[in-house]
């Protein structure tokens, strides 16, 4: 410890010794006296630690001299500051379920629920199910002692390389937006809090601490802060985390137009910002920008308070801050005094994580009926993750689970054989690569090992003694770093093994099924024709396997549908170019040169064929579409939208219904058409029906005119159009705008700091 830090530790006790000599009782107290008068009973020092984290949890010795971690394996803890009644709050990631550390042996801990990760929860188009599944992983939060989870994560699928794009839910802002509402809302029930991330254009990892995302102002409200505006309108979350990345040059946690003006300012936000950990650079401007915490913290403390000294930052907004702070410790379990048991429901939390996977799994493809499975006995189970499950991905988006059902024991359990000599050489295969590993090298050592190669020869011989091949292709991503394209596109030996297996297995008229058991979107296009059915059962949690099966038997009809197009190629990405930035070995700037034409906008708009489209999923029954009605021929301030599905096939399924608006091109450019509303019906019977009604207010209407910063509902007729998909339109009807209607007008900020080309379909109309 330098000399300067030894006597400043040593102030900061005596002045704690001095302030516990005056009597608790005289003191103000948080949640019985006024938070004002608790900040005036402060000490500039106490202030400052409010401010921030007790640092990294690998640091032993704080200056505070306070333990950093509470509850072993969390993120990180706010002070406690016990003379003023100030309790700490202890937060923990992520979006697929809690993650703490897990101490097996230990009577007192547990381990959490890896529910299916937030691409998968999306495929569902099922709100009530997200909440659900957020209310089960809420509990969790609340029954291991944490306060706030550090979730749910928006971020938009700008790219499908995005190596994070597995903690986020779509690449449209509707989806992002009501799924992150009804996750908050969930794990919210439980009297915990959520934190809201990455605020906002967190779409890259690569030099993630430091590049900038150059963004129009149109793009950014239309698409990168539209999800964060619903899920703060809809879900109020506690929390916000801003990002790590620029934003038109400047650190979004630095950004006072981005966390005050827009955020507080505009969409009532009331809650506390807090950094990513160890994000921005300037903790003076964090301050004054609005982020209330920083994370995880202390390295800070000395700058904070020689701009106190220096007054250097106003002591106001020092204590603004604080006062957000306190607000939200008194909303805590922990300020609260709850006991926490360490036992969740871990069972019942199973039960909740697989009836959502059985929701979020894609049938793509499903040819001469394959699938549900008939007449099979025996399955030759191809590829290493058909051996071990992926259940979410890497980095702070992990849970500790005890474990994740095996595609494999699935099929066991459900009454199948598999085929032995596959078993022993794959079972063989894993144990070899485990076995000459380190052990903290173990957990994903499979996931992310090349796939084993095998003879034609080989996968002939499977072929009598099983009566139906199912491969599985697995992928791993995580924090910190982007996809490859060679990770995008299936490897020589993956491609192989599908055409090798489908030739051999209907040489003699056995079915072939591919599993895709990934995190986010891959190549398809190139091999798609060679097997019989496809199933995207995403990262699931530590029950997918039990659900794919359930689905492959016909237990469970698919009705999953895709929150993001998938490309025929990856150069087809609007972005594609231009990912992840300028110069592409080490970005510095990411323009975002494709505007708001990500995913189906700009797929439909400049007719680029795509693999399988947005909102794609096949079932096993058939729905029919009717009676599409509009609540008036004009609009005014709202308009209603009814319409039938009802199941005209022969078994019973769900379906995810969407409602797309073609606006006309009168003042501004607009994408061919967006997504406004959907919704998953209830679980309809063969000859069942039900009734399905949107109502579409002004600002679904509108685009955002950056000229006037305001939302515009152009005049003209627009189109409503009502599918199964954003291809597979079923019904359509029009209705006219007759005057422009100014919805909103909005701050003229975030403006790019550099000038960039944009994506447009034509010089005339304003992009
Ligand atoms: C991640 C956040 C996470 C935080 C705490 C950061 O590296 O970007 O998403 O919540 O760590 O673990």
């Amino acid at each position: 410890m330098t000399m300067k830090k030894s006597l400043f530790v040593f102030g900061l006790c005596l002045l704690s010794v001095l302030c516990f000599a005056q009597t608790k009782a005289e003191l103000p107290q948080l949640g019985k006296d006024k938070v004002e008068a608790v900040i005036a009973a402060m000490t500039q020092e106490e202030k400052v630690y409010m401010l921030m984290g007790l640092g990294d949890a690998n640091w032993a010795n704080p200056p505070s001299g306070e333990k950093t971690v509470i509850i072993s394996g969390s993120s990180g803890r706010t002070w406690n500051i016990p003379r003023l009644g100030i309790t700490a709050a202890v937060v923990s990631d992520g979006p697929a379920g809690l993650r703490i550390d897990v101490h097996p042996g230990d009577p007192d801990f547990f381990y959490c629920t890896a529910f299916p990760t937030a691409t998968a929860l999306a495929s569902t188009w099922n709100t009530g199910l997200v909440e659900t599944v957020g209310k089960a992983m809420g509990n969790e939060v609340l029954e291991h002692g944490v306060d706030v989870l550090l979730a749910p994560a928006i971020n938009i699928h700008r790219n499908p390389l995005c190596g994070r794009n597995f903690e986020y839910y779509s690449e449209d802002p509707l989806i992002a937006g009501k799924m992150g509402a009804a996750m908050i809302r969930g794990l919210q029930s439980n009297g915990v809090g959520t934190s809201l991330k990455h605020f906002v254009a967190n779409n890259i990892e690569t030099n993630r601490t430091s590049i900038n995302a150059v963004v129009s102002q149109r793009a950014l409200r239309e698409i990168y802060l539209r999800g964060f505006e619903i899920a703060v309108k809809e879900g109020q979350p506690w929390t916000v985390m801003s990002s790590y990345n620029r934003l038109n040059g400047f650190y979004t946690s630095e950004n006072r137009d981005l966390i005050t003006t827009v955020l507080r300012d505009e969409w009532g936000f009331k809650g506390i910002v807090m950094s990513d950990w160890w994000g921005g650079a300037d903790a003076v401007a964090q301050m004054n920008a609005g982020n209330d915490l920083l994370m995880p913290g202390c390295a800070q403390r000395e700058e904070l308070l020689n701009a106190l000294k220096n007054k250097t930052i106003d002591e106001k907004i020092i204590d603004r801050n604080v006062a957000r702070i306190l607000n939200f410790i008194q909303q805590t379990p922990r300020f609260k005094g709850y006991t926490y048991s360490g036992h969740p429901d871990l069972k019942a939390h199973a039960q909740v994580s697989r009836c959502a996977a059985d929701e979020c799994m894609v049938l793509l493809k499903n040819e001469y009926n394959t699938l549900p499975l008939k007449g099979v006995k025996t399955v030759a189970l191809f590829g290493k993750t058909s051996y071990r499950f992926i259940a979410g991905g890497t980095g702070s988006g992990e849970v500790n689970y005890e474990k994740a059902i095996s595609i494999k024991e699935s099929f066991t359990d459900g009454g199948y054989q598999i085929a032995k000599p596959l078993d022993v050489l794959y079972t063989h295969f894993i144990d070899t690569l485990l076995a000459n590993s380190k052990e903290e090298n173990k957990k994903q050592l499979v996931d992310f090992h090349a796939e084993l190669p095998l003879s034609k020869r080989w996968i002939e011989s499977q072929v009598k003694g099983s009566d139906i091949a199912v491969i599985t292709i697995g992928r791993n991503a995580g924090e910190g770093w982007d996809r490859s394209v060679v990770d995008f596109s299936l490897t020589a030996v993956e491609k192989n093994l599908i055409k090798d297996v489908s030739a051999a297995y209907h040489a003699v008229g056995k079915k072939v099924v591919v599993i895709l058991n990934v995190g986010g979107v891959i190549s398809t296009a190139d091999w798609r024709d060679d097997p019989d059915a496809i199933l995207l059962t995403w990262q699931t949690g530590q029950e997918g396997g039990r659900s794919l099966v359930d689905i492959l038997k016909g237990t469970v009809n698919p009705s999953g549908k895709l929150p993001m197009s998938f490309p025929l190629t990856y150069a087809d990405v609007p972005s594609a170019k231009i990912f992840p930035g300028e110069p592409k070995e080490n970005p510095v700037n990411a323009p975002y040169e494709e505007g708001f034409y990500v995913g189906y906008r700009y797929y439909d708009t400049f007719k680029v064929p795509t693999a399988y489209e947005f909102g794609y999923g096949l079932s096993y029954t058939q729905f029919r579409y009717s009676d599409l009605r509009l609540s008036s021929n004009d609009f005014s301030d709202k308009m209603t939208v009814t319409f039938t599905v009802k199941n005209i096939g022969k078994v019973a399924g769900k379906e995810a219904a969407q409602l797309y608006l073609s606006a006309p091109q009168a003042e501004m450019e607009k994408p061919e058409q967006e997504l406004k509303a959907f919704a998953k019906t209830n679980l309809l019977k063969p000859g069942e029906s039900q009734q399905l009604s949107f109502t579409l207010d002004e600002r679904l209407l509108a685009s955002f005119r950056s000229g006037i910063s305001a939302w515009v509902a152009d005049k003209g007729i627009y189109e409503v159009r009502v599918g199964a998909s954003s291809k597979d339109i079923r019904l359509k009807a029009s209705f006219g705008v007759p005057q422009a209607i100014l919805v909103e007008k909005d701050h003229n900020v975030l403006y790019p700091n550099r000038v960039f080309k944009e994506l447009s379909v034509s010089k005339n109309l304003e992009p």
